[in-house]
């Protein structure tokens, strides 16, 4: 029996990451009949959408695989009854993530792009425009589904599953994949021989393995990692290899992520950033450098296949782990992945209605969670403040209320309280007032 044709929908198709979820269907092609790929972008995004956009269309062919690209503005033109919408764009592009980094900086903060100061700030500028997609596709496309990597992407799936009443949405992220190569390095064994079960939010979950004999292999990972002697291991690209402090992150006794460095290691963290800042710029900064490196290659009309200089980003594999989400619903694969969607009693510790990100089975009906429990305490009492912060900072993005935004300002833990939180919010919002019309409603 013939396949139903797929078409997918990328918007901020013009993003340097596409050629990996270019990459990522051609590798599928036959499990998931893509015949129509619309790259939809912004009109400031335009040159960029063209170059990559380019790109796929040679990568399609190089490969003998027959899709028709689209490249449009017009986001809605390109939603009619598609069957997947994927969403990698960027409001205010790398210039808004520079000012996030580079404002919490000058006060002494930590300057992130989806922690601390910064990371609200992107859920602030990034909810209003999700919560505009669904509201199209609720017209256009009512039975698809949207696989969102946009960050912070534990807080928008929230948005949209909350404020946005759109049930079909997984968040998706590269975090996980960096940590099962980091285990399967450590351990020698290769990653699909492991059994990884994750729990937590999005850039701050915990996670337990076991081999294929069933032995739990947790704690021989954590010790090849962590142990004073042994040799640092960078698991994504943009956070610095620090080494936890052995005694602490052994008492977890689970591994953390590459993220709860800003939250176990926040001095170390903290002066290296200001050394960037103050030196060779913050991450938006040093990746502007990467973008115009890659966007410079994607220009050659020879190149037909993903740079290796992608894997500098780090949100690498994060589009081919997003082909494979698609093609598990596509065939009701109930293939296990770590992604971000409705708790429903897996954590918990945290509310039922909240996004987590946890290991989920992913399949026709999309990602049902796998029961994780209770969490001992160092990690609850972490996770309950965040995800009390995430709570209000999407409901501040929602609804443009000043003061819900101070209240998150306040308990994020990376952001000072008082007033000093209120300078803070009060000189981000003013440079972001452009992409922050529910803020300034009244002006
Ligand atoms: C990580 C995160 C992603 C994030 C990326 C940033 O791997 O999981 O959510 O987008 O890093 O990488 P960049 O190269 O833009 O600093």
């Amino acid at each position: 029996m013939s396949k139903k044709p797929v078409k997918i929908v990328t918007i901020g198709g013009g993003s340097s990451y596409t050629p990996e979820l270019v990459e990522g269907f051609i590798k599928r092609y036959d499990e998931l009949p893509i015949r129509e790929f619309w790259f939809v972008d912004i009109p400031e995004g335009k040159e960029k959408l063209e170059i990559v956009g380019t790109m796929a269309k040679r990568m399609f062919e190089a490969a003998g695989k027959d899709c028709t690209v689209h490249l449009t503005l017009d986001r809605r033109e390109a939603l009619k009854d598609a069957d997947f919408v994927t969403t990698q764009f960027r409001v205010g592009l790398l210039e808004a993530r520079a000012r996030d980094e580079r404002i919490p900086l000058k006060h002494g903060m930590m300057g992130q792009e989806t922690n601390g100061a910064g990371g609200m700030m992107k859920a602030f500028r990034t909810i209003p425009v999700i919560l505009d997609i669904v509201k199209d596709m609720k017209e256009l496309c009512p039975d698809a589904w949207l696989i969102n990597f946009t960050n912070p992407a534990g807080m928008v799936t929230e948005a949209v599953l909350k404020y946005g009443g759109w049930e079909k949405v997984i968040g998706l992220c590269n975090v996980p994949i960096g940590q099962y190569k980091a285990a399967a390095k450590v351990l020698d064994i290769p990653e699909e021989e492991l059994t990884f079960k994750f729990g937590g939010l999005n850039h701050l979950h915990w996670h337990r393995i076991w081999d294929n004999s069933g032995k739990e292999r947790t704690m021989d990972v954590l010790e090849g990692l962590y142990n004073p002697e042994a040799e640092n291991f960078s698991e994504v690209a943009n956070i610095k290899n620090f080494k936890f402090v052995h005694e602490q992150v052994r008492n977890l006794e689970m591994l953390p992520c590459a993220y709860h460095r800003y939250y176990y290691l926040t001095d170390e963290m903290l002066k290296k950033q200001l050394e960037e800042y103050n030196g060779i710029g913050t991450r938006a900064e040093q990746v502007q450098k990467i973008e115009e490196e890659l966007f410079e290659l994607y220009k050659d009309p020879n190149l037909d296949h993903k740079p290796e200089q992608l894997s500098k980003r780090g949100g690498a594999y994060y589009s081919d782990a997003a082909c494979e989400i698609i093609s598990s619903i596509y065939n009701d694969k109930k293939q296990m992945m770590v992604v971000s969607t409705r708790n429903n009693g897996a954590l918990d510790d945290v509310p039922y209605d909240c996004a987590v990100e946890i290991s989920a089975y992913i399949g026709a009906n999309g990602a049902t969670p796998i029961n994780f429990g209770e969490l001992p305490s160092a990690q609850r009492g972490l996770l309950q403040v965040m995800k009390s912060m995430e709570e209000l900072t999407i409901k501040a993005a929602a609804t443009g209320c000043y003061d819900t935004a101070l209240q998150a300002f306040t308990l994020n833990p990376l952001v000072t309280s008082g007033y000093g939180a209120k300078v803070l919010l009060d000189e981000m919002l003013e440079a972001n007032k452009d992409f922050l019309p529910q803020f300034f409603k009244n002006n």
